[in-house]
């Protein structure tokens, strides 16, 4: 299989590469993980003929603004990447036949009435911010590529970038002694990387047949 990873820098990306080069039934798939440094996503003619380019039987398409203030703070550069950006890596892929696994957030909801188990598939998303609503609407985008996933995931840990990983910049912080300020009224379910990675990994072949909309988070809730 031939696998094209966006965002192949960020904290999901990294796993994302480093799973695939770990598993033996993985390891000699060709990928090819672009990332802002090869071009922006917002630039459609740049998406097109890089896959195009590649010809990736699967798509994994994880380059976003994932940083929920600067989508509230600047929503004209956060929609262009989020929204614009998942529009080219669609049409790129509805023209190459390829397979795309596109990755939502637990923001699609307005987090006021979740289930004892939190919130499940059917759902109604409400967002409430400019990222979920960004989100909500590259789903909407990715229901147009026939072979389509839709991977929503929540609080995403476990990686080796302070500058990428809130969890980790907050533990080194306190570990030399700052006092990091923390939000402790917002709850969800956080998610290891490797685990997702690996979920992510086995449900990329189309001949698996998983399509459509897809939770994937570590179990229990945490604020
Ligand atoms: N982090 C979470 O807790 C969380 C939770 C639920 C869902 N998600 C979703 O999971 C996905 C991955 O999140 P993440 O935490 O891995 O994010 P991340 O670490 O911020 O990585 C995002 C990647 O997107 C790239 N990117 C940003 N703007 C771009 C542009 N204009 N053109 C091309 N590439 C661009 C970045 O490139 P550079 O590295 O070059 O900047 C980076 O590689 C996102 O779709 C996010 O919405 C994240």
């Amino acid at each position: 299989m031939r696998v094209y990873v966006t965002g192949a820098d960020g904290m999901l990306g990294t796993a994302l590469r480093h799973e695939l080069a770990a598993r033996p039934e993985t390891a000699d798939w060709p990928v090819l993980g672009v990332s802002l440094a090869d071009f922006d996503i917002g630039d459609e003619a740049a998406v097109r003929d890089s896959i195009a380019d590649f010809r990736p039987d699967v798509v994994v398409h994880t380059a976003a603004n994932a940083v929920v203030d600067s989508c509230e703070r600047n929503p004209g550069p956060a929609l262009r990447v989020n929204v614009g950006g998942t529009h080219h890596v669609a049409d790129a892929c509805r023209r190459h036949g390829s397979r795309l696994v596109y990755i939502s957030s637990d923001y699609v909801f307005d987090g006021r009435a979740p289930g004892p188990a939190g919130y499940n598939e059917d759902d109604i998303p409400d967002p409430v911010s400019v990222y979920g609503l960004s989100k909500l609407a590259g789903e909407r985008i990715v229901e147009a590529v026939p072979d389509h996933l839709v991977v929503r995931t929540s609080w995403l840990y476990g990686g080796t970038d302070p500058a990428l990983d809130q969890v980790l910049a907050a533990a080194r912080e306190f570990l030399d002694g700052g006092r990091p300020r923390l939000i402790d009224d917002q709850f969800s379910s956080p998610t290891y990387l490797p685990d997702l990675a690996s979920a992510l990994v086995g449900l990329l072949p189309g001949a698996l047949a998983v399509r459509g909309l897809l939770h994937i988070a570590n179990r229990g809730r945490a604020s």
